[in-house]
């Protein structure tokens, strides 16, 4: 595996794999299971003879004013052995001054996804999302990429995205994984303190009561399913502050409507400086 750490240098391979399948792992570093998984799955989505690129950077352009730029954590050295690991061919890691330049005017702009769920208190976080991964989609030149269902708003933009700009690539979306307990992966679960590690669990717990209660029992009103997980959180998570819960359509992210083939939960909850996201499809 190489390290690629500037753009230039990506042409050049890209220019010399051109032909060769390439499937594209994009990333902000400090890997877990979660991404090592993301990572197998381009392996076998790209075959023996294709080419899996990992891009890690940090995406100043998704953070907003208060949240956590500075202190996201970079593991390089650690990533780089996750990557190897798990078959990647190729990790290109750019240095922030190469991908934004400081009169750089362009960027790329979505209307209506991003506007619910965590756009709704991440104003501007997903055209930040979609311009850095429209310029390495650009750059990588990739003809599939892969995503995490975890940020499953990110995931229906960038598909949107791809539709919208006309992109000639195959987006797949990969399972979350999760601890044992059930929370899911992410590289903010380190900023929980050991008791709201302890009561983070119930955002999975509350979502597959909700889902039960979708399937077995026959509920159909978002409001009873969205009290149930309140409720739930309310007893089980104390510590915890809920930013939504909310059931939409998988594609629109709005309101379920008539024409809806699948609907999912969607919640985000607060436990003292992570804010941890999580979702269920109710199928
Ligand atoms: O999901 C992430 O890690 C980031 O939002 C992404 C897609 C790498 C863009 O910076």
């Amino acid at each position: 595996m190489n390290l690629i750490d500037n753009i230039q240098q990506l042409r050049v391979w890209s220019g010399m794999n051109r032909g060769t399948r390439c499937v594209l792992v994009p990333t902000m570093g400090a890997l877990h299971e979660g991404h090592a998984a993301l990572i197998r799955a381009a392996r076998e989505i790209a075959g023996h003879t294709g080419n899996v690129v990992v891009s890690i950077f940090v995406n100043p352009l998704q953070f907003g004013p208060n949240e956590d730029f500075s202190k996201y954590p970079r593991t390089l050295e650690e990533d780089l052995v996750i990557c190897r690991e798990n078959g990647a061919d190729i990790l290109f890691a750019p240095r922030a001054e190469e991908l934004y330049l400081p009169d750089r005017s362009i960027q790329v702009v979505e209307t209506s996804l991003s506007k619910t769920l965590c756009g709704a208190s991440r104003p501007r976080h997903f055209d930040g999302v979609c311009t850095v991964v429209a310029k390495l989609f650009n750059l990588v030149q990739c003809d599939e990429a892969v995503f995490g269902k975890k940020d499953y708003q990110q995931l229906a933009i960038i598909r949107r995205m791809v539709r919208d700009l006309d992109y000639n690539i195959v987006i797949h979306g990969i399972d979350t994984v999760r601890e044992a307990d059930g929370l899911a992966m992410s590289s903010r679960n380190r900023y929980l303190t050991p008791s709201e590690r302890a009561q983070a669990p119930v955002l999975r717990a509350a979502l597959l009561k909700a889902r039960e209660a979708y399937i077995q029992g026959g509920e159909r009103d978002g409001e009873v399913l969205q009290q149930i997980i309140l409720d739930r959180i309310a007893v089980e998570a104390p510590l915890g502050r809920v930013d939504y819960v909310q059931v939409v359509d998988a594609s629109t992210l709005q309101a379920p409507t008539e024409a809806t083939e699948l609907r999912v939960i969607a919640i985000a909850v607060f436990l003292g400086s992570a804010r941890l996201i999580d979702n269920i499809e109710l199928k």
